[in-house]
């Protein structure tokens, strides 16, 4: 372990550790503080790793800089701002970028507010949970926004979702942009209620497999005649589930999602998107960050519709 010339620390780490699916070789981490620090981890090429799930890094790791958030970037001050606060809806304190989002869900439940109990079950933090604007059938993240702070290269700027050309599992922030923190927008209501919203969220992944995993691994697509489909029931219906390439496996209980069965390697979870690709005859966009970027794996591909 290494400072910084900022006091940033600086350690080579496996990645693998910080993912949900368990997969990624070494690199070299930036534990960020301040947005002193963030801005001078952000002098060189450098990445953004948040919850780690969603992610697959590759089995080298990665060239660049990989900037955790930590210290008050992973706190939340969840006391509603008088100035901006009324009897129905309320605006919180800064919550962090490195902010795991189940503890912050949990606390919002136990506090009656409401707004962001559908992204319930969702393993990321705060930070990358915005950036891609994650989420369920049952509500995302933009959901709750008020304001959005984002260390871009020409300095830190505040936003609010108006500003952002966000939509589904997407943000409009820029890739290279890091999301600091938010405040939140919520409405008052009694944590039963948001139980009860959160009990239907969670009931909807209850046929999701246990192992680990990054999440879906493709966007729903949406069909020539506007209608969205699930990614998983297209994987499903080209007979892919329990597909194996070395340790990873298309999941038997839900096949929009890769398993890492133990020892798992990147090259092994490329190898099954590359399968899914060519038996799925729907262009479908892949959810997944890849590291390094993959673009003949990530991006819709033109293919006929059957
Ligand atoms: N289905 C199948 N076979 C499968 C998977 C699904 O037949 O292998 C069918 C289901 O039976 C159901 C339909 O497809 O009739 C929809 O499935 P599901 O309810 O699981 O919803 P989804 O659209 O596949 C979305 C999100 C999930 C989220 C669930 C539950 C996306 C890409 N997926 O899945 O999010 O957990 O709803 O709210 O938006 C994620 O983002 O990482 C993720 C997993």
């Amino acid at each position: 372990m290494s400072e910084s010339r900022t006091g940033a620390k600086v350690e080579r780490l496996p990645l693998a550790r910080y993912t949900t699916l368990g997969v990624g070789g070494e690199s070299e981490v930036w534990f960020v503080s301040t947005h002193e620090q963030l801005a001078e981890a952000m002098e060189q090429p450098y990445r953004i790793l948040g919850g780690g799930s969603n992610l697959v890094i590759s089995d080298e790791g990665v060239p660049e800089r990989v900037i955790r958030l930590s210290g008050p970037f992973a706190e939340r001050d969840l006391e509603p701002d008088p100035t901006l606060s009324g009897d129905t809806e309320i605006v919180t304190g800064w919550v962090g970028g490195g902010v795991p989002l189940p503890g912050l869900v949990r606390a919002l439940q136990k506090l009656g507010l409401s707004n962001l109990e559908g992204t319930v079950g969702i393993p990321g933090q705060v930070g990358g949970s915005v950036w891609m604007n994650a989420g369920t059938r049952f509500g995302e993240m933009f959901d709750g926004l008020h304001t959005i702070e984002i260390a871009t290269p020409d300095g830190v700027k505040q936003v609010t979702p108006a500003d952002l050309n966000w939509g589904y599992r997407n943000s409009g922030i820029p890739r290279n942009h890091i999301v600091t923190r938010v405040r939140l927008k919520l409405k008052r209501g009694t944590p039963g209620e948001v139980q009860a919203r959160m009990d239907a969220a969670d009931h909807a992944r209850k046929g999701q497999p246990k192992n680990k995993t990054p999440g879906c691994a493709f966007k729903n697509p949406t069909l020539p005649g506007g209608q969205k489909v699930s990614a998983g029931l297209l994987i499903d219906q080209a007979g892919l589930k329990g597909t194996r390439v070395g340790n990873a496996m298309i999941a038997p209980e839900h096949a929009n999602f890769i398993v890492n069965l133990g020892g798992a390697t990147a090259a092994d979870v490329h190898a099954l998107l590359e399968v899914i690709r060519e038996k799925v005859g729907v262009p479908m966009e892949l959810e997944y960050e890849l590291w390094p970027e993959r673009p003949e794996l990530s991006q819709a591909q033109t293919a006929e519709l059957r």
